[in-house]
C-alpha cells in the first residue's frame, strides 16, 4: 500500500509499478470517479511507451500507446454503451503483444477471471491510498 498526496505522486506510483509489468499483463484499476485511475495510467505510460503519441482508434473506449517492444492498451469501460462495443475489444489478442490497463472493469465482469493485477485507489482528501496486488 502506498500513499500519494498529489497527482504527481500518483503518476510516480504508476511509474514505479510499470517496472513490474511484462507483455501479457492485465491490470484492473478500481476506484470512484476522480480517484486517479487515469492519472496512475499516465505514469505507467511514461515508462512503457515514453515517446508514444497516442494512436486514436475509431472508438474512444480505448487508447493505444506504442512502446519499443510492447504495446500499452488503455481501456475505459465507463462509457461502454453496448455489448457490441465489447465484442470489438479483443483483450486476449491485445495481451499477446502488450499490457492492458482497464478502468471500470466491473462493466465486464468476466475480465476478473483472467489472471490480473488489481490496482485499488482509495480517496482520502487530496491523498490516495494505492493498493496493488496480483490476483
Ligand atoms: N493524490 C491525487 N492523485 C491523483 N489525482 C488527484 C490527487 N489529488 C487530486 N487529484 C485530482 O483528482 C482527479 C483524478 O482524475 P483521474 O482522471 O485520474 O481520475 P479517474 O479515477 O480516472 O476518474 P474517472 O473514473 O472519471 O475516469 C484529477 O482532477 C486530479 O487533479
Ligand atoms: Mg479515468
Amino acid at each position: 500500500m502506498s500513499k500519494a498526496c498529489s497527482s504527481e505522486e500518483t503518476i510516480e506510483a504508476g511509474r514505479r509499478f510499470a517496472s513490474e509489468l511484462r507483455k501479457g499483463d492485465l491490470v484492473l484499476l478500481m476506484g470512484v470517479l476522480g480517484a486517479g485511475k487515469t492519472t496512475f495510467v499516465r505514469g505507467v505510460a511514461s515508462v512503457l511507451a515514453p515517446n508514444a503519441h497516442v494512436s486514436s482508434p475509431s472508438f474512444t473506449l480505448m487508447k493505444i500507446y506504442r512502446g519499443t517492444d510492447l504495446v500499452m492498451y488503455h481501456i475505459d469501460f465507463y462509457r461502454l454503451r453496448s455489448v457490441q462495443e465489447l465484442w470489438d475489444i479483443r483483450i486476449e489478442e491485445f495481451l499477446e503483444d502488450g499490457v492492458v490497463l482497464v478502468e471500470w472493469p466491473g462493466r465486464f465482469p468476466s475480465l476478473a477471471k483472467l489472471p490480473h493485477w488489481s490496482v485499488i485507489l482509495r480517496v482520502s482528501g487530496d491523498c490516495r491510498w494505492i493498493d496493488i496486488r496480483r490476483s
